[in-house]
């Protein structure tokens, strides 16, 4: 080709940023379609196109001089992706594979059909049939389509319990299972077919934001757990059959079972440490799958830590309080997303520490949440650290 490959890129996010800043290297052109004008990719993409991702004819549209389209948000018009299939562009991940992860309803049939260990469910249409599954509860009901970190989540503890008129059907129903450890391990599945596993990475969330907190990595686990969640992945991997990256998520039961919560087919927050703490990060994967290249090595350098900068005290032009305090200590990494305004409980950033040990790690991940926050830099009170 005498162009540089034209990756057409769904969203403008964070993900999507930090595919671009790996993307450079290679000199490939990354244009981005994003509502927001503003948002993380607008300034760094080769081409951005303010449009919506979910509207067919303007995915089709921007992506239509690309070689290569992938995503950095599920909530795309899949029968956009559908046609751009049939042009023969390569679309990252399939069509059919985000048809099947955008309803929760499909995808927990797809881990039955496909024999890989999940909680029990049932699929009701209304909160009238909740009372029809009693053996469920207590239970979750979440929206089929539509949520994203917790947002279309809620508790069920009996079947009296009232479901506000805003949380729409249909839903899952999903059996409420203990949990001793969240786990996430991202598979990667190249474009020959093969498949690896990233080390698993133990998720803590922040209860109140729905956000992962802090992400431990490799999760404090025994090594047959870690070898049991890695097959379990690339299980999930090779069911949807495609090139790609698959961030699986998993709850460890505290008898040592794992079943698969849900699956993202993208970039995810549990492989953010991987920029820095693996030979080949996450993004560089998604790169190489894009490319038609082979998968990168997903071994770690020592053990890692990351933690997610949410935004404290209010909204206003983002300030990093802590930076220099953070820095001093050798294997600390700041991302910050280049979002314009920050809010209270936004994902402003992150922090990734690498150290050789889990203790060192451990001080590390202390001394980040004592000094880092992102502030409102019109709010002297809270720069007095800088
Ligand atoms: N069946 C379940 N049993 C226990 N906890 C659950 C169950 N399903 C979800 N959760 C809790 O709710 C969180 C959010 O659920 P999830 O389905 O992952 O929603 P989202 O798409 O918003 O990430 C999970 O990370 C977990 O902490
Ligand atoms: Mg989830």
């Amino acid at each position: 080709m005498d162009r540089p490959m034209r990756i057409a890129l769904l969203g403008g996010g964070q993900l999507g940023r930090m595919f671009i800043e790996n993307a450079l290297r290679y000199g490939v052109q990354v244009n981005v379609l994003d509502p927001d004008p503003q948002c993380p990719c607008a300034h760094l993409a080769t081409r951005f196109e303010a449009g919506r991702f979910n509207e067919r004819d303007t995915v089709i549209q921007f992506a239509s001089d690309a070689d290569v389209v992938g995503i950095e948000i599920e909530h795309v018009s899949t029968e956009a992706l559908e046609q751009l299939e049939k042009q023969g562009k390569t679309v990252i991940p399939a069509a059919a594979v985000l048809r099947t992860i955008q309803d929760k309803g499909l995808q927990k049939q797809f881990y039955r059909s496909h024999g890989i260990p999940s909680a029990p469910f049932a699929l009701v249409e209304n909160a009238s049939s909740i009372q029809k599954h009693a053996e469920l509860l207590p239970a979750f009901l979440k929206t089929c389509t539509g949520g994203y970190d917790g947002k279309g989540v809620m508790p069920v503890d009996a079947a009296t319990t009232v479901v506000p008129e805003e949380f729409k059907g249909p839903y899952i129903l999903e059996k409420r299972v203990a949990i001793a450890k969240e786990l996430a391990v991202i598979a990667v599945r190249g474009a020959d077919g093969t498949s690896s596993a990233y080390e698993p990475v133990e998720m803590v969330f922040d209860p109140a934001l729905n956000l992962v907190d802090t992400l431990l990595a490799p999760a404090r686990c025994d090594a047959s757990i870690a070898e049991k969640a890695k097959n379990l992945a690339v299980r999930v991997a090779e069911a949807f059959g495609a090139p790609g990256i698959y961030a699986v998520e998993m709850f460890l039961t505290p008898e040592g079972e794992l079943l698969v919560n849900e699956t993202a087919p993208r970039a995810h927050n549990s492989g953010h440490h991987t920029i820095e703490a693996c030979a080949s990060s996450q993004y560089d994967q998604l790169l190489r799958a894009y490319m038609g290249w082979p998968a990168g090595d997903v071994r770690m350098h020592g053990k890692a830590a990351m933690v997610n900068l949410v935004g404290e005290g209010g909204t206003g032009t983002p300030h990093l309080a802590g930076a220099k305090e953070i820095l001093r200590q050798s294997g600390t990494f700041i991302h910050l997303y280049g979002k314009q305004e920050t809010r209270t409980g936004r994902k402003m950033g992150h922090v990734t520490v690498l150290a050789p040990t889990t203790a060192e790690v451990d001080r590390a991940v202390s001394a980040v949440k004592d000094h880092a926050k992102v502030v409102p830099a019109s709010n002297p009170k809270t720069q007095s650290t800088q």
